[in-house]
């Protein structure tokens, strides 16, 4: 990726290393502005369109709380039912309107290829929230910056990482987005456990080892393994043909605490995307893993602000204006 300035940001295969530090370098800098010891309004009278026709909290509320923190605004669409696409019109004609109405927009889409589809028709810079079982380009880009973070606490680096990624590895996009940047590493050791069913779809596992990384595919958790990431996974229902195929997986792969300590190294960092599923049949991310310190889930969630952040400034082109909009904070704030 040369430039960022008004370009999508559709799939991380327009991701080099150098396009990576630079957002994990722009992100670090929001940080003063995320934890409200500053506060920057560089994006003061600009227009976010976020625009989620599929269920979403974390990453349509993060979209929305990255672009405010920079000062801009939210103009939010959710829901298909409540959109004309319901009517008939096609993803070009609804691109072509909104794109008209804000400066950036933010989308997510049942089906893949879609917000690809719609950024043809739109003439301000789209960014991938989620197209079907495609890709989650940020959501991957966030667990990176996560798994950077985490590592440097046990003075590693993501080249030479060992990842053992659990769950439903076919329909969950924050596992293909990630594999896809995690190649553009060196030595990375993956290590991919689901029912055969729900395994990793080929062309990934391809990517992996045409990439030269080693690779382990199996459907069951196998002695004590020396992974540095524990990356634990939803069954993805809504991609499922019927429920009752769902809940044939649901459960299969649940992690608590006593299983971690048989799995896994007493340093081996648990991610999730989230949301976890926390009803009994599944609950693949026991609540007694909560006080556990390796438990990364919510660290993931407060990095995911900082790297919209970063993404919206570089995309709009702001990234070195940042702190010169800069304000003291002058309510009451106690995050740290
Ligand atoms: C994920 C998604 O929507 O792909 N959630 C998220 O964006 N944080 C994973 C999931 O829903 O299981």
């Amino acid at each position: 990726m040369s430039s960022f300035t008004g370009n999508h940001i559709l799939s991380v295969s327009q991701f080099d290393r150098d396009a990576i530090d630079l957002v994990f370098s722009v992100a670090e800098c929001m940080e003063p502005y995320a934890k409200r010891q500053k506060r920057t309004t560089v994006l003061d009278g600009a227009i976010l369109g976020n625009l989620f026709f599929e269920p979403s909290t974390r990453t349509r509320v993060s979209f929305g709380t990255a672009f405010n923190l920079l000062g801009g605004e939210v103009r939010e669409t959710t829901g298909m039912a409540n959109s004309a696409l319901a009517k008939g019109e096609s993803l070009y004609d609804t691109a072509r309107v909104l794109s008209g109405y804000s400066d950036i927009i933010a989308m997510r889409h049942p089906a893949a290829g879609s917000v690809s589809e719609f950024a043809e028709g739109s003439r301000v810079p789209v960014i991938n929230g989620g197209d079907g079982a495609n890709e989650h380009p940020t959501q991957a880009l966030l667990d990176l910056f996560t798994i950077k973070r985490e590592l440097q606490y046990n003075h590693k680096s993501i080249d030479g990482l060992h990842i053992a990624m659990i769950g439903d590895l076919r329909y969950g996009r924050t596992v293909h987005s990630l594999s896809k940047l995690l190649c553009l590493f060196k030595n990375v050791r993956f290590t991919l456990i689901s029912p055969t069913e729900l395994a990793m779809p080929q062309y990934i596992l391809d990517t992996i080892e045409n990439a030269g990384h080693s690779l382990h595919v199996t459907d069951q958790l196998e002695g004590n393994m020396d992974a540095d990431i524990c990356y634990q996974t939803r069954i993805q229902e809504e991609r499922f043909p019927s429920q009752e195929e769902a809940n044939k997986y649901r459960g299969k792969f649940r992690l608590n605490q006593s299983i971690y300590t048989r799995h896994f190294q007493s340093k081996t960092v648990i991610m999730h995307p989230l949301p976890r599923d926390s009803r009994t049949e599944a609950n693949e991310l026991d609540n007694d893993l909560n006080l556990n310190p390796n438990l990364a889930i919510f660290r993931q969630t407060d990095n995911g602000v900082l790297v919209r952040m970063a993404l919206f400034a570089l995309t709009l082109g702001v990234e070195n204006l940042v702190s010169q909009y800069e304000k003291d904070v002058i309510w009451y704030s106690n995050k740290s």
